[in-house]
């Protein structure tokens, strides 16, 4: 039976994200499978990269350096130890100005660790989490149609895009996110109404979209000798983002 880690980036445990990840957690238990909650504000996790987290920082610091000739720090090992373990990992949050809060960010700078998980060696189809499997779970403040390919909010897949790129860095496939939008405590009356409506119905919904991971498509990245040897995307090899396209 897999490992599923639910990852909690939300200062609220009583949020609607709160909610959802622990129904990821009831989810994976019922589904059988192993399951690690790591809840990143509750632990107190310092998502801020910095010389003090370390035994001997190098001078001036490079974090690179740092993580590459030192231990991890223990926070960040225990982070470490669970990607170890997991096959799945759920990552739920919301999004805070147009792409996923600090902590999240600050979660992969610290815990994707040079020297640990990734190297020059060990990246893109070499990455050394190549076993695991990752979904996001996130909300939006910014309903469906603002949230959409031409809404004015930006195209929150779009947004997502370098969240996954960083996991795909470090060799895990990334299945195709799950939004719940227009989410916000302004809502009153009907509109009040009809999101908690939805939103319950998204909890009531969670086992079955667990149950059907296999069937969930990844997003689709280039392998890696889609790229020439400056690292330039092969004329003759597809698209699949507007991040990485051919120009003109
Ligand atoms: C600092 C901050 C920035 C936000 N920026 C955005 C944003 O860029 N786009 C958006 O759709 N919603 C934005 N929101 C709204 C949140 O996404 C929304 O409050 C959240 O998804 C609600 O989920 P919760 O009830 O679990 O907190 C922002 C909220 C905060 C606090």
């Amino acid at each position: 039976m897999p490992t599923t880690l639910v990852l909690l980036a939300h200062p609220e445990p009583a949020s609607f994200n709160g909610a959802w990840a622990r129904s990821s957690v009831d989810a994976a238990r019922a589904l059988g499978h192993d399951v690690l909650f790591s809840d990143l504000y509750a632990s107190g996790f310092d998502p801020a990269e910095c010389a003090g987290h370390y035994a001997k920082p190098p001078t001036p610091f490079d974090p690179l350096k740092a993580q590459e000739n030192n231990a991890p720090p223990p926070d960040v090992a225990g982070q470490i130890a669970q990607l170890a373990r997991a096959d799945r990992l759920i990552l739920h949050f919301p999004m805070w100005w147009f792409a996923p809060p600090a902590m999240v960010k600050g979660w992969c700078d610290r815990v994707l660790a040079h020297g640990h998980l990734h190297d020059t060696a060990h990246r893109f189809d070499t990455g050394r989490l190549s076993r695991l499997e990752v979904l996001f779970c996130i909300t939006t403040g910014g309903d469906a149609v603002e949230s959409g390919p031409d809404g004015r909010e930006g195209d929150w897949r779009l947004l997502l895009w370098p969240l996954a790129q960083t996991l795909r860095y470090v060799g895990a496939t990334v299945k195709q996110p799950v939004a719940v939008h227009g989410v916000h405590g302004y809502h009153t009356g009907a509109r009040r109404i009809a999101l908690e409506s939805r939103l319950a119905k998204t909890l009531a919904d969670h086992f079955g979209l667990l149950a059907n991971w296999a069937h969930r498509p990844a997003m689709p990245f280039n392998p890696d000798h889609d790229f020439d040897d400056e690292g330039r995307l092969r004329i003759d090899a597809p698209s699949h983002t507007p991040f990485i396209r051919h120009p003109g």
